[in-house]
């Protein structure tokens, strides 16, 4: 079947769009009403160490779930990028288990990396969109992420859907390895729950968010900051950016700010700070004032109490919906996307086919 924009301008904004809801649908097939079904077959408690191997995007979805399996699962966690795993020759456990993030699944230099680990760890997983694909096929198990076709270049709602999976992988671990009571697990379900409904909140921030675009479409470099599990955010949010608009943008974390980035900063260099109101927040806070101090220009994501506690001498401020700790990256991404999308057309540039770059890398 013909794969349509379906009134949208381009895939890309359709595929932000559709994000509620893929997202409530992978919730449906993983979670029924009592519990996790469809992650029952796994079994976290006698693995040793995790080792999550991707590329681009779905590399960061492998970050983001290093927190989540620390801290929910207290799973010791490994994350590299595939072409650099598969010529390192890591040494792997025999108790470990390896998982693969694929929105594609042919990734050539992730399907090496899987190759590699085949023989060596007790399982090996993958999380895909194309259940079919290659890495699919030679996994010992593959979780659909069941976004739906990504025609877009820039990954998004495969981005947020394989976060979902991972979140739910890191709840079932955290159970299985008796870190999360039952009621715990049932918490983080119900919250779960919630983000559709907080993701659409975050998509009618468009036009606010468009009118921010137009001046960051200005700059020449932007620098995104975040702490904690919105780190790995502020390197998607940075990836996002330099793929559609072509403006130079980097990741950084928060605290790693004085150690280099902060050379950088004048009254020209936009500095996006992704923050929550959790419980990294007054950190995150101090680094911001670092930037303030020189003049640099912040535009601070957060919610309403955060934007109220720090949001004075911004640049701008974004005032998300508030959103239970564990989840914010996945409700971060949008603002993430909507602004790299909005930059870009206020560029002109081509957002669904960015230069230089392909869907699916499938050579090495
Ligand atoms: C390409 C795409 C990215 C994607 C990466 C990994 O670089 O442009 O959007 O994140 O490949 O692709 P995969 O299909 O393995 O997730």
């Amino acid at each position: 079947t013909r794969i349509e924009k379906a009134g949208y301008k381009h895939f890309m904004a359709k595929e932000i769009a559709e994000q509620p809801v893929v997202l409530a649908d992978a919730l449906k097939h993983y979670v029924a009403d009592d519990g996790n079904s469809a992650l029952q077959a796994l079994d976290f408690s006698g693995v040793d160490r995790l080792t999550l191997v991707a590329c681009g995007t779905a590399h960061y979805a492998c970050h983001v779930a290093k927190y989540w399996f620390e801290s929910l699962a207290g799973l010791p966690c490994d994350i590299d990028i595939a072409s650099e795993f598969r010529y390192r020759e890591p040494p792997l456990s025999d108790k470990g288990w390896a998982l693969f993030v694929s929105q594609s699944g042919e990734t050539a230099d992730t399907l090496a990396a899987l190759r590699y680990a085949r023989d060596k760890v007790a399982k090996v997983l993958s999380v895909v969109n194309v259940p079919t694909s290659s890495i699919a096929r030679e996994s010992d198990l593959a979780l659909p992420i069941l976004a739906g076709v990504e025609v877009g270049v820039a990954s998004t709602k495969a981005f947020t859907c394989q976060l979902a999976v991972l979140a739910l992988m890191a709840l079932k671990a955290g159970r299985d390895r008796g870190r999360l009571t039952a009621e715990e697990h049932a918490t983080h379900i119900a919250d779960f729950r919630l983000l559709p409904g907080l993701m659409n909140h975050a998509l009618s921030l468009a036009p606010e968010i468009e009118k921010l675009a137009e001046q960051l479409a200005e700059a020449q470099d932007v620098l995104f900051l975040g702490r904690g599990q919105m780190y790995p955010l502020a390197l998607e949010g940075a990836l996002k950016l330099k793929e559609i608009s072509y403006i130079h943008a980097e990741g950084y974390a928060s605290g790693e700010l004085k150690h280099g980035p902060i050379a950088l900063i004048d009254s020209r260099v936009p500095v996006i700070v992704l923050a929550p109101r959790d419980h990294l927040f007054e950190k995150t806070v101090s680094n911001m004032q670092e930037v303030m101090a020189r003049h640099g220009k912040v535009l601070l994501m957060s919610d309403a109490a955060g934007v109220t506690e720090a949001g004075a001498g911004c640049w701008r401020t974004l005032t998300l919906p508030k959103v239970p700790d564990v989840f914010a990256p996945i409700l971060y991404a949008i603002p993430a996307q909507l602004l790299a999308y909005h930059t870009a057309i206020a560029k002109g540039t081509d957002v669904d086919q960015p230069r230089n770059l392909a869907k699916s890398v499938t050579v090495e």
